[in-house]
């Protein structure tokens, strides 16, 4: 059993609860004093398949804790920095949280008379461990990295909506370490996982432009296939037929040829942001990291056409927004397509009605009262002029289209076109043939 303590607890850092299935133990530290009274009672911040569970079987093993004081990491071995690096408005990273994070422990590591091993693992873009991490922790703990204290960067590939499952199942661990023995303890706590599962052990630079890379690289497929389908439309082809062929080469795969309404979401937008400025600042200048952030800029506003295209005039028609999340299985409306396409609609003067299975709330905070907001989806169509899907959530796929009467458009290939057709609407989607 290893004591971990974990600095942070949004999506990344919630997810090391699952650490404690493997019988460690946890202890989470917050700034938000009720948000650290809630998950002592088991309630997340967050919504995450299947994490509130974890949370509760271990705290009920007493195998996870949660502070909002930094002394009560004094007796863990390993502590992963878990905090936000938010886009600052170049684009690059926002350092603040890391910085007082590492002020915090360097602190902590000054009093302490263990050897700790300190593991950034928020998504930060190359050198920022080395060069801005290590010195505030040698600073403020008078102490040296690979000498005194354990330095290592460990990023994430979790999906949102999918954490646990990916937390349990990696494709890979990729361990960035600033020496051996950090990298070897690291490497120690990820002993549970099958020894099928690659382990990369690195340097800390390259531990952090692999997330960055790949990121980036997903990112770009999703704008690919968007801009294809784009020209797909023109042509009467239906961009699902062309990416399932040529996901069957074996060089390119099937997955992230999606077209839809766009990306969205906490990490690819701004990690592509953040690559592009990180390579802009070292003298590069990216144009395909630009052409995939403006293909998707644009992507949304697709809907809106579609929308003008089956009613004419916007303006004074009732439109259902169905699916609000940046994507299903999730409450996340950060960079969500939906927020561009609803304020595009707005300009125009449509009223909207929306319905989303968990993100009403957050929609409440961005649309206040601007739009009608839904209890079901069965009520969000009732009368409407239009029904846009944005979010393929699984209930919308198994939704009775005999209730539907008005248009369709499809940001996320809900839908079986030919199946809706045949029911006698009208479908309008992302890549479908739409002239
Ligand atoms: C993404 C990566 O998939 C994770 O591996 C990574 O750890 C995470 O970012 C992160 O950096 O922390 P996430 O943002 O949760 O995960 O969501 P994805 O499932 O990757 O989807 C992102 C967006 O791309 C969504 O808006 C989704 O609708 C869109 N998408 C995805 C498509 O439009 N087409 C596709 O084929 C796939």
């Amino acid at each position: 059993m290893t004591k971990v303590g974990v600095i942070g607890t949004g999506y990344v850092g919630l997810t090391l609860a699952c650490l404690a299935d493997y019988n460690n133990e946890i202890i989470f530290v917050g700034r938000s004093q009720d948000k650290i009274v809630n998950l002592k009672n088991g309630i997340l911040p967050i919504f995450e398949k299947g994490l509130d569970e974890v949370v509760v079987r271990n705290l009920k093993r007493n195998l996870i804790d949660a502070t909002t004081d930094y002394r009560r990491l004094d007796d863990t071995e390993i502590i992963f920095v878990c905090v936000g690096t938010p886009s600052a408005d170049d684009g690059s990273i926002e350092l603040s949280q890391i910085k007082s994070a590492a002020e915090s422990l360097g602190n902590l590591l000054k009093q302490s008379g263990d050897y700790k091993t300190i593991v950034v693992k928020s998504t930060v873009v190359p050198g920022t461990t080395k060069d801005v991490v290590m010195p505030i922790l040698e600073k403020y703990s008078g102490k040296k990295a690979g000498r005194d204290f354990g330095l290592c960067m460990n990023p994430e590939f979790l999906r949102e909506g999918e954490g646990v499952y990916d937390f349990i199942n990696p494709d890979k661990v990729v361990i960035g370490g600033y020496d051996e023995k950090s990298s070897s303890i690291l490497m120690k706590l990820y002993g549970f996982y099958k020894k099928e599962v690659p382990r990369i052990v690195t340097n800390l630079n390259t531990a952090e432009m692999i997330k960055y890379a790949q990121n980036a690289m997903l990112a770009s497929r999703i704008s690919f296939i968007n801009e294809i389908a784009n020209v797909c439309e023109k042509f009467g082809v239906d961009v699902y037929e062309v990416s399932h062929a040529m996901g069957l080469d074996s060089r390119i795969g099937p997955k992230f040829l999606n077209a839809g309404a766009g990306f969205g979401g906490s990490c690819f937008p701004k990690d592509v942001k953040a690559l592009l400025a990180t390579a802009k600042s070292a003298g590069i200048r990216s144009i395909l990291l630009e052409a995939i952030l403006e293909v998707n800029k644009t992507q949304p506003y697709r809907m809106v056409d579609l929308a003008k295209e089956t009613l004419g005039r916007i303006g004074g028609k009732t439109i259902a927004i169905l699916g609000l999340a940046f994507k299903a299985d999730t409450d996340d409306m950060r960079e969500a397509s939906s927020v561009p396409i609803i304020n595009a609609l707005l300009k125009e003067g449509a009223s909207i009605k929306v319905y989303d299975p968990q993100a009403m709330e957050n929609a409440k905070k961005i649309f206040g009262n601007s739009i009608t907001y839904c209890s079901s989806k069965e009520e969000c169509i009732a009368q409407a002029d239009l029904s846009m899907f944005i979010t393929d959530w699984a209930e919308f796929k198994k939704f009775d289209l005999t209730k539907i009467k008005s248009p369709i458009i499809d940001g996320r290939r809900v839908f079986n076109p030919s199946v809706v057709l045949q029911h006698g609407l009208v479908y309008k989607g992302i890549g479908w043939k739409n002239n």
